[in-house]
C-alpha cells in the first residue's frame, strides 16, 4: 500500500524543535500580558464572506489562497488565511465593545493559505498577533510597533529590519490611487501582466511585485506620502516621533503596502536579513474602517501578526534547560506496585518521571535510563523496601546515595 504522506505546505513539529515552539508560546503569553492584551481563540473556519468583505475581494488571499469549501447543508466556509477579520467579528458578535477594558487582544494559532512552499512559505502555517480597538492616538501605533520590535529583541533576533509608511486613508487614498492609474498606465508596457491587470482592481499592490522590471518602472511612479491628507500627515508625523521617544529604530519606505485591504494609515513590516526570499516575519498595521465594514460600531484599530515558523527558524541556536528526568527502577516485577506510587509522590513534586513498565531486569532498565538521558535513577529493591529507603544513582557522575523515603522531601528540594 502507498504511504500516506502529510499534505504539501503543512510539516509535523515535534522535539526537539516542539520545546521551541512552547518557549516561543510561553514568551508571547507573558510578554503581551504585560500589555494588558488578553488571549482570543477564534474557531479556525469562517463564513467565506467574512474573509471576502473583510480582506479584500481583489486581494490574493482571496483571490488565490483560499481554502474555500462547502459544508453539508451548502454553506460556504474557509480555513482561516488571517486572523484580524475573524477577531473583529467575534469582537462585534460577542459585543466586547461593552465588557471588555481595554480592548486589545492577542492570539496564536494556525492559518492556512494555498501559497507555493518553500522555506519559511507553508500553506498552514502559525501566526500570533495583537489587535488594539478603540484607540485612535498615534502613540498606540508606536506602541503596537515597539512592541513587536522589542518581543524579537527579547528572543535575541538581531539583524532585523522595521520599515514603515501611511497608506492615507478613504479620504486621500481614491485620489491618488487616480494619480497612480495614470501614471502606470502610462508605463504598462514596463509593468509584468500580473502587475498591467492590478492598474484598474489593486494599483497600490504594483509596489510589491517583486520583479526588478516592476520595481524599476515603479520607482518613477508618484508616492502616497506626497497625497496625504492633513489628518493622515499629522497622524503619520506623532507615530514617528513617538517612535523615536521609545528607541525604536526605523526606516522609512514610501513604497511599503500590504498584501491585505483593509489598512488606512499606519502599516510596517519587520524583516530578517537572514530569512532569504520569505523574509517578512511580521506585518500590520492600523485599519480603522473595517469594524464599522463588519457591521459593527466606526471604531479604530491597530495590530500586527507575526509568522512564527519564521520566528523559530531564528531560534536555531537557542539552547533551552534539559528536563531533569528520574529514572523509577525496580529489581523485581513485584517491586512494580511501590515503583508506581513512588512515580506518583515524584510527578506530584513536579519531576518528569520515567517508569518502564516491561523492566525486566535492573541492567535493562539502566540501559533505558540512559536512553531517556535520565538526570537520576531511583532503585528499589529488596534492601530498600525492606528498609522503606530508595537508591538515588546520579547519572552523569555515577555516585549512589541511599535515603529514607522520610527524607525524600527535602532531597527534592534541593536537587529539583
Ligand atoms: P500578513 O502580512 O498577511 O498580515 O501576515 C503576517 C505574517 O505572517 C507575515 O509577515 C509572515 O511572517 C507570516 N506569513 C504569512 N503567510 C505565510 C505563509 N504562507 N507561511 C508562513 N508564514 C506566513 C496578516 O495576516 C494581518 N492579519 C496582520 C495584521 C493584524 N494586521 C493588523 N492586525
Amino acid at each position: 500500500m502507498n504511504e500516506i504522506k502529510a499534505p504539501k505546505g503543512t510539516r509535523d513539529i515535534f522535539s526537539p524543535e516542539i520545546q521551541k515552539w512552547q518557549f516561543l508560546e510561553n514568551s508571547i503569553h507573558a510578554y503581551y500580558q504585560k500589555f494588558l492584551y488578553r488571549e482570543i481563540r477564534t474557531p479556525i473556519f469562517e463564513h467565506s464572506e467574512l474573509f471576502s468583505r473583510g480582506i479584500g475581494s481583489e486581494t490574493d488571499v482571496v483571490q488565490k489562497e483560499m481554502y474555500t469549501f462547502s459544508d453539508k447543508a451548502g454553506r460556504s466556509l474557509t480555513l482561516r488565511p488571517e486572523n484580524t477579520a475573524s477577531v473583529v467579528r467575534a469582537v462585534i458578535e460577542n459585543n466586547l465593545f461593552e465588557s471588555v477594558t481595554p480592548l486589545r487582544f492577542y492570539y496564536l494559532g494556525p492559518m492556512f493559505r494555498y501559497d507555493k512552499p518553500q522555506k519559511g512559505r507553508y500553506r498552514q502555517f502559525q501566526q500570533f498577533g495583537i489587535e488594539v480597538f478603540a484607540d485612535e492616538s498615534p502613540q498606540v501605533d508606536a506602541e503596537v510597533i515597539f512592541s513587536a520590535v522589542d518581543f524579537l529583541k527579547n528572543l535575541k533576533i538581531a539583524d532585523i529590519k522595521l520599515e514603515i509608511n501611511s497608506v492615507g486613508c478613504p479620504q486621500c487614498r481614491p485620489g491618488y490611487l487616480e494619480i497612480l492609474r495614470k501614471a502606470a498606465r502610462a508605463e504598462q508596457s514596463g509593468l509584468c501582466a500580473d502587475c498591467q491587470r492590478k492598474i484598474s482592481a489593486n494599483p497600490l499592490r504594483i509596489f510589491d511585485c517583486k520583479l526588478p522590471e516592476c520595481a524599476e518602472t515603479a520607482k518613477r511612479f508618484p508616492l502616497l506620502g506626497n497625497h496625504l491628507c492633513s489628518e493622515c500627515r499629522d497622524h503619520f508625523k506623532i507615530v514617528r516621533e513617538a517612535l523615536s521617544w521609545m528607541n525604536v529604530p526605523f526606516l522609512l519606505n514610501p513604497r511599503l503596502v500590504r498584501g491585505l485591504d483593509y489598512y488606512t494609515k499606519t502599516a510596517f513590516e519587520v524583516t530578517s536579513g537572514q530569512l532569504g526570499a520569505q523574509n517578512a516575519l511580521l506585518g500590520g498595521g492600523r485599519y480603522n474602517n473595517l469594524i464599522k465594514e463588519l457591521g459593527g460600531p466606526d471604531m479604530a484599530a491597530i495590530g500586527f501578526a507575526a509568522g512564527m515558523e519564521r520566528i523559530i527558524l531564528h531560534l536555531r541556536h537557542l539552547t533551552l534547560p534539559r528536563p531533569k528526568i528520574m529514572f523509577v527502577a525496580y529489581q523485581d516485577p513485584k517491586w512494580l506496585p511501590n515503583a508506581i506510587q513512588l512515580a506518583q509522590v515524584l510527578r506530584a513534586h513536579g519531576c518528569p518521571v520515567y517508569l518502564d513498565y516491561q523492566g525486566k531486569n535492573l541492567k535493562k532498565q539502566f540501559k533505558k535510563a540512559d536512553k531517556v538521558a535520565a538526570a537520576f535513577t531511583m532503585v528499589l529493591a529488596e534492601d530498600e523496601i525492606k528498609s522503606e529507603a530508595v537508591s538515588i544513582k546520579d547519572m552523569a557522575s555515577q555516585d549512589q546515595i541511599k535515603i529514607s523515603l522520610k527524607d525524600l522531601n527535602s532531597w527534592l528540594k534541593k536537587n529539583y
